[in-house]
């Protein structure tokens, strides 16, 4: 498998591809892989000829410089990980920051239409610039087909969907169901920093979203909301920071229950220093 660090030469072998009539897939990544991870290369392999999965810890998308310098870097562990998956057909980009960025490590501005401003935008302020621009330059350079995003992030992938349609892109964006360990608990790199017991406390996050699913059919949003809020004060080691009942398109909380719209439960949790996020499928 190739691993390719210059944008030069990775274009340069996405073009050979591409004149051979075949189509490449793009899986944009943080690295520190995981079976998650794996399942978005494995749809987009499926999909495409060739996957290109970028490995690149942005840094205009943390807005806490302890959280970007503890980001796990496990390069060769991941490389290893997608070759059990294909070794010929995925090509590797694993830029410098300086790659990406031409020596000006800033955000571009992005009207977003709204979506940016709920939940993870209340939270983690730029985040959202920061991943339109690095998702927006790695469009440009990769030039996908199709390219692959999980619902485990789904404000982020809504915003992709926008940054894409905004930006008339000649993509098409898939969107990856959760995938979670046996206990429940959406996979996420930042996981295997939790300390044993948080580690035990965590599939409690799911086991509550499970539950709330089954009284939103009877109940309010704010009845569940409430309820889930209830759940976690009762909580001795899991804090919650929101729990937020919304519309899928706009991501608007919910305010009265339409039957035509779609809405999702989403969440976000302290577990110890660690912030975890999760989400469900209401009807
Ligand atoms: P990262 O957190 O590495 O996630 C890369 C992709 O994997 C995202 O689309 C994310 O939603 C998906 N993913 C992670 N865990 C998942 C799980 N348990 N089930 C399904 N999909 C999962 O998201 C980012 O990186 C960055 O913001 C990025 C888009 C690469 C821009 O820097």
């Amino acid at each position: 498998m190739e691993v390719y660090s210059e944008k030069q030469q990775i274009t340069a072998a996405i073009d050979a591809l591409k004149a051979e009539k075949l189509t490449v897939g793009l899986v944009p990544t943080m690295g520190a892989l995981h079976e998650g991870h794996l399942e978005l290369v494995i749809k987009a392999l499926e999909e495409n000829d060739h996957v290109v999965v970028s490995i690149f810890v942005n840094p205009t998308q943390f807005d806490n410089p302890d959280d970007l310098d503890k980001y796990p870097r496990t390069l060769e562990n991941d490389v290893k990980l997608l070759n059990t998956v294909s070794d010929n057909k995925i090509l590797v980009y694993a830029p410098t920051v300086d790659d990406v960025y031409d020596g000006n490590t800033v955000s571009e501005h992005y009207d977003f239409d709204g979506l940016e401003f709920e939940m993870e935008g209340k939270f983690r302020q730029g985040h959202f610039d920061g991943v339109g621009t690095v998702v927006k330059r790695l469009f440009d350079i990769v030039k996908p087909h199709k390219a692959y995003f999980g619902e485990k992030d789904y404000q982020q992938l809504q915003i992709i969907r926008k940054l894409v349609e905004k930006h008339q892109m000649p993509l098409t964006i898939v969107g990856c169901e959760i995938h979670r360990e046996a206990n429940g608990l959406a996979m996420s790199s930042r996981n295997t920093r939790l300390k044993p017991e948080y580690a035990e406390a965590a599939p409690f996050i799911y086991e509550t979203l499970k539950t709330a699913k089954i009284k939103f059919g009877t109940k309010s949003a704010t009845e569940v909301q409430e309820w889930v809020e209830k759940q976690f004060a009762k909580h001795d080691l899991l804090e919650l920071e929101y729990f937020i009942i919304s519309e899928v398109e706009t991501l608007k909380p919910l305010k009265r229950k339409s039957n035509n719209k779609s809405y999702r439960g989403f969440i976000a949790v302290y577990a110890d220093d660690i912030r975890l996020i999760d989400n469900i499928a209401l009807n």
